[in-house]
């Protein structure tokens, strides 16, 4: 057998994430490797924590990312903080809240889980009602932007119902930071994190997180050991501390510099800046696909701008639409998951992949194959619709 450098094929990523990576960030990748422990890396590791502090809008000292995807984030939060034998409350309202509650389970925590419709924000009644029920509760959890639906739950209102009751929350941020407003300190987030592939433009493979005092002095409290070495928040507040930096594990040198060159960027157009390109190109967007005669699954005043979840038209089988997107124009757009798996398609528009040229290219390659697919849609009207709405907002 032969094997050859891997040239993968250019594509336009406009699916749930990884999304687009800046040409930039891909450069600060290739610069030369150091050591992780040399003073100039240790600088940089210190500029990450303050820029990511500036992303997530917090002061919390314990806010790094944590070497591995997003995934790892949401464990590190759950063996943490989730002591064994202790009841946590899990919102579910889409493929990511069940993955929270399967972490818990596996951490030896007791799920109390509220369903939501898939397609519909976490309901803060029902988390009232159900922290009302279970006074012992000391843990809520829930996703900020539900990817796997396309929807945004009301962050700020939930940890609100979660303050009241005296519990802290833990909140999945991964398709969140950069793409919608996010503010950990003026909402009171205890515990968060995201992913670093998503509306920050990087590489997968590293998930920021940040945790509150609160969530800190509890993780403090514990007595018994984390069960998981690598995610022992005590172990690796050694290693991005500000103290003396203790040997922990080798921090993957090159993705992090793609990690703070994706942060200096934000921090460049303005994170206020950032959330608004994602909602005036989600405006663009929409506009064409309604035009087009495609609706969206989720309520308008719900859904992502960076996440968007179409229904698929009747007699289209889904799975050959985005094959042949993927063959035909080089498009990578998203599949349905779980219960909507081949009833919707997933659309996304983030960080650097949120750009009207992008908007105007899935819209010309959509069209283009539904109508050859014998969608019943309207021909001709996208693209205009797209424009005018990019112009007038
Ligand atoms: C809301 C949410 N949580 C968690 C994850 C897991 O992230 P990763 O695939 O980087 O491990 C994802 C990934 O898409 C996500 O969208």
């Amino acid at each position: 057998m032969n094997f050859n450098s891997f040239n993968p094929p250019v594509r336009t990523l406009m699916g749930p994430g990884p999304a687009e990576i800046h040409p930039r960030v891909l450069a600060a990748m290739a610069r030369p490797a150091i050591g992780h422990l040399d003073p100039a890396f240790l600088q940089m590791m210190d500029e990450i924590k303050h820029l990511l502090q500036y992303a997530f809008q917090t002061k919390n000292a314990l806010t790094i990312p944590i070497s591995a995807p997003a995934s790892a984030g949401m464990e590190t939060c759950v063996v943490n903080l989730v002591e064994p034998g202790e009841k946590v409350i899990v919102c579910v309202n889409g493929l990511f809240g069940g993955r929270m509650k399967e972490n818990i389970e596996r951490a030896g925590g007791i799920p109390v889980t509220i369903e939501n419709r898939w397609g519909e924000p976490v309901d803060p009644n029902k988390l009232e009602d159900t922290v009302k029920r279970h006074r012992d509760v000391r843990l809520v959890t829930f996703v900020h932007a539900e990817t796997s639906t396309g929807v945004l739950s009301d962050a700020k209102t939930l940890v609100d119902v979660a303050h009241h009751y005296d519990c802290l929350a833990i909140v999945d941020a991964v398709t969140s930071l950069g793409g919608s407003p996010l503010k950990v300190d003026e909402w009171g987030i205890d515990a968060i994190f995201s992913g670093s592939q998503k509306c920050l433009s990087c590489t997968p493979g590293l998930s920021p997180l940040s945790l509150a005092d609160r969530a800190v002095e509890k993780i403090k409290r514990r007595r018994d050991k984390i069960q998981s070495w690598f995610l022992d928040l005590n172990l690796l507040m050694g290693y991005w501390g500000t103290k003396l930096r203790s040997y922990h594990h080798t921090a993957p040198v090159n993705t992090l510099y793609g990690l703070h060159e994706a942060l200096v960027m934000l921090r460049e157009e303005g994170l206020e800046k950032a959330w608004a390109r994602h909602w005036h190109l989600h405006g663009a967007l929409r506009s064409g696909l309604e035009a087009m005669g495609l609706s969206f699954l989720v309520k308008e005043n719900k859904r992502l701008p960076q996440l968007n979840v179409i229904h698929v038209p009747p007699g289209v089988d889904e799975a050959i639409l985005r094959r042949r997107l993927l063959d035909e124009y080089n498009l990578d757009i998203g599949a349905g998951l779980g219960a909507l798996a081949g009833k919707v398609i997933r659309i996304g528009l983030m960080g650097h992949g949120a750009n009207m040229k992008n908007v105007m290219y899935c819209l010309e390659a959509l069209e283009a194959v539904l109508f050859d697919m014998r969608a019943p849609i309207q021909t001709g009207v996208a693209m205009n619709a797209a424009q005018s709405a990019a112009i007038l907002n």
